[in-house]
């Protein structure tokens, strides 16, 4: 390339940041999610913070091996990645932290929080944002010095069922304040929970960077009577040793290998399954600061007189089985450090006069939606209707093509509408769990139509011919007024450096782009991931520290296009129901509801 070449790659690249730079100035303005929001403290509180974390380099993953296996990317998407990137850096806490004793690291047990009066005999009404101020304490009581713990603040009033989620920010000195926006009238509640200590979080930092291997994947090999099974991955570790079949998509580049199996070839594959998760990849020192149930023993004595058990019935017995988790409340007080309440100093509580003006609230830039019984209402200008008839819904979908892409996420969403419309035959493919599964009102003219989304899938055995790319399969769609599309894809990307899911989702973009731009009236909608439950070692795969940051890649990575994006992280954190990877039902309602109100928000009537 000539000198001439280079100065214009030079200037296209200085005009790109600036204009990131403004985006980021202008979007600055907001109260971002979290994770974003501990980046800008930095701008809001100046020096205020400590020096601890502000002396740290940021820290960036080492772009070892896993990140960039795929296509090549553009100059546009390296710079787009980038920014991605930076928005979901996290306060990582300053070196030594990982010599400390759990004494040592957050203990929501010590700490508090306090509902911030901006004066004196302070009212709230509905339009004002109230702001709490939450004081991160270790185990012996004495005050953190550096941020980057992973806390969530909600208000709630049961007598309205209604719910909202706050914004938190770290202000990185071990203090953090939420901002919650006050939306209905009377009593309301403050709950703040945190769901990892910033040692915790460290620890799953390194995990998702340098052990994507923590779940692996199976491939079965058969020829006739022959078969034979190797482990696969979309990376493997540069240790890894021997030779390895190359499964990597054609179409979209998407890697996927498996290790040659001994007497058969590659063609000979079969099968496609979730092989395990790997053991023994913290120390028993960190897994400390990943209990959920290892009851303190105070604590247990208190399950144990509440529940009416002897102690000796209780010990021994798996406190982390589900079976337990029916005493949630319980678990919650005497929880050690995952997904703990944190208490008020004083009150958590407060009364909400009606609003000051008889205007209506304005749009909200970051609060997705609030619960009013039990009724998502979401900030957009969509109005939302519910449709608690089967009739209703039929009317909405006939004549329609409804193709539900994604994890078991997104099957939720198909169990939910045959459940709902009697006249929605099944076809009996098996095994349901996996599908393709696919359902037809031949009445009025409705298709529903699921299918898993390809390579990490975590599924159990899955044939190798149904692994298919969502985008593949969106490039195989015609579209139209006639056709809904709604994607849900996260949980499997967990256990990857976010690159991963980057990349997936860039696919995905442009191919739900080339689909609106031959047939703009296709209703697309795009589901965001969801809180779990977090037991000791399930957060080590699936933390909601990991889906977190997938959804703040999702959300701006599909911002600005013409699609439906449900926000499934604050309808799980706002409503009163315990956290689930497979929100309850009354959940799924709203979101299928919301996804019913974009397709049919025309108030299309069709008519078979
Ligand atoms: C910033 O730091 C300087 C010296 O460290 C201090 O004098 C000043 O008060 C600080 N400013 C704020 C706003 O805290
Ligand atoms: C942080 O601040 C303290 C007190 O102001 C100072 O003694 C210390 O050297 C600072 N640390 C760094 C890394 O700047
Ligand atoms: C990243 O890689 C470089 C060189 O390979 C190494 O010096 C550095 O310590 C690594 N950083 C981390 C955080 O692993
Ligand atoms: C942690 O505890 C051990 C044993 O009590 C002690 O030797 C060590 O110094 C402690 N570590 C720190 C960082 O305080
Ligand atoms: C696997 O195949 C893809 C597509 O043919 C190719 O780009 C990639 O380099 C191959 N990987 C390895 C490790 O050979």
């Amino acid at each position: 390339m000539s000198l001439n070449d280079w100065k214009w790659i030079f200037i296209v690249l200085t005009l790109f940041g600036l204009i990131v730079l403004l985006r980021n100035i202008i979007t600055e303005e907001n109260w971002k999610y979290s994770v974003v929001s501990a980046a800008l403290d930095e701008v809001q509180y100046g020096n205020q913070s400590s020096n601890l974390t502000r002396s740290l380099p940021a820290f960036y993953p080492n772009h070892s091996y896993c990140p960039h296996q795929g296509l090549p990317m553009s100059l546009e998407e390296q710079l787009e990645e980038r920014n991605l990137l930076d928005s979901i850096i996290w306060p990582y806490p300053p070196s030594g932290s990982e010599l400390l004793n759990l004494s040592q690291t957050s203990d929501p047990a010590h700490s508090l929080f306090t509902i911030v009066p901006s004066q004196k005999d302070q009212q709230w009404h509905v339009g004002d944002q109230l702001e709490v101020q939450i004081h991160l304490h270790d185990y012996e009581g004495r005050p953190k010095r550096y941020g980057g713990d992973f806390l969530l603040a909600r208000l709630q009033s049961p007598h309205c069922r209604a719910g909202v989620v706050g914004q938190v920010l770290d202000h990185k000195n071990g203090v953090y304040s939420a901002r919650l926006p006050l939306l209905w009238e009377g009593s309301t509640q403050v709950e703040v929970m945190m769901v990892h200590s910033s040692e915790a979080i460290a620890v799953l930092w390194r995990l998702r960077e340098k052990r994507p291997d923590r779940v692996y994947f199976t491939g079965n090999f058969r020829r006739g009577r022959l078969s034979e099974t190797t482990v696969c991955n979309m990376c493997f570790l540069l240790q890894d040793k021997g030779p390895r079949c190359n499964f990597t998509d054609l179409q979209t580049g998407e890697p996927w290998y498996c290790y040659t199996p001994k007497k058969l070839s590659c063609e000979d594959r079969i099968s496609h399954a979730k092989g395990g998760y790997l053991k023994g990849i913290i120390t028993s020192k960190e897994a400390l600061l990943f209990q959920r149930c290892g009851v303190r023993r105070m604590a247990l004595k208190n399950v144990s007189d509440m529940v009416g058990w002897s102690p000796t019935k209780l010990s021994g017995f798996d406190l982390c089985t589900n079976q337990m988790y029916a005493m949630q409340p319980l678990f919650d007080l005497s929880g050690v450090n995952i997904k703990v309440r944190i208490n008020a100093a004083t009150t958590d509580t407060i009364d909400v006069l009606p609003s000051r003006t008889s205007e209506e609230r304005k749009e909200d830039p970051v609060t997705s939606g609030y619960y009013y019984r039990d009724l998502w209402r979401p900030f957009r200008d969509l109005p939302m209707r519910p449709f608690n008839q089967a009739s209703a819904i039929t009317q909405c979908l006939t004549n329609k093509l409804v193709y539900l892409y994604g994890d078991s996420t997104m099957r939720q969403w198909y169990d939910y509408l045959i459940s709902v419309l009697p006249e929605l035959k099944e076809f009996a493919y098996k095994p349901k769990s996996v599908g393709p599964l696919m359902a037809v009102d031949s009445t009025r003219n409705i298709l529903v139509h699921y299918r898993c989304h390809g390579p990490p899938i975590r599924f159990a055995t899955l044939m190798a011919s149904e692994l298919r790319y969502i985008a593949n399969e969106l490039d195989g769609l015609t579209g139209g007024p006639d056709t809904v599309v709604a994607i849900s894809i996260w949980s499997h990307f967990s256990t990857f450096p976010a690159e991963v899911y980057m990349r997936r989702l860039r696919l995905i973009r442009k191919a739900v782009v080339r689909l609106l731009n031959r047939s703009p009236a296709t209703a697309v909608i795009v589901r965001t991931g969801n809180p779990q439950i977090q037991r000791n070692d399930i957060s080590l795969y699936n933390s909601d520290w990991f889906s977190l940051q997938l959804n703040t890649v999702l959300r701006s990575m599909f911002e600005g296009l013409d699609v439906l994006l449900v926000d499934a992280w604050q309808m799980c954190v706002a409503h009163h129901e315990p956290h689930n990877l497979h929100p309850p039902r009354p959940i799924i309602k709203n979101m299928v509801d919301l996804m019913l109100s974009y397709v049919c928000r025309n108030g299309t009537t069709n008519t078979a």
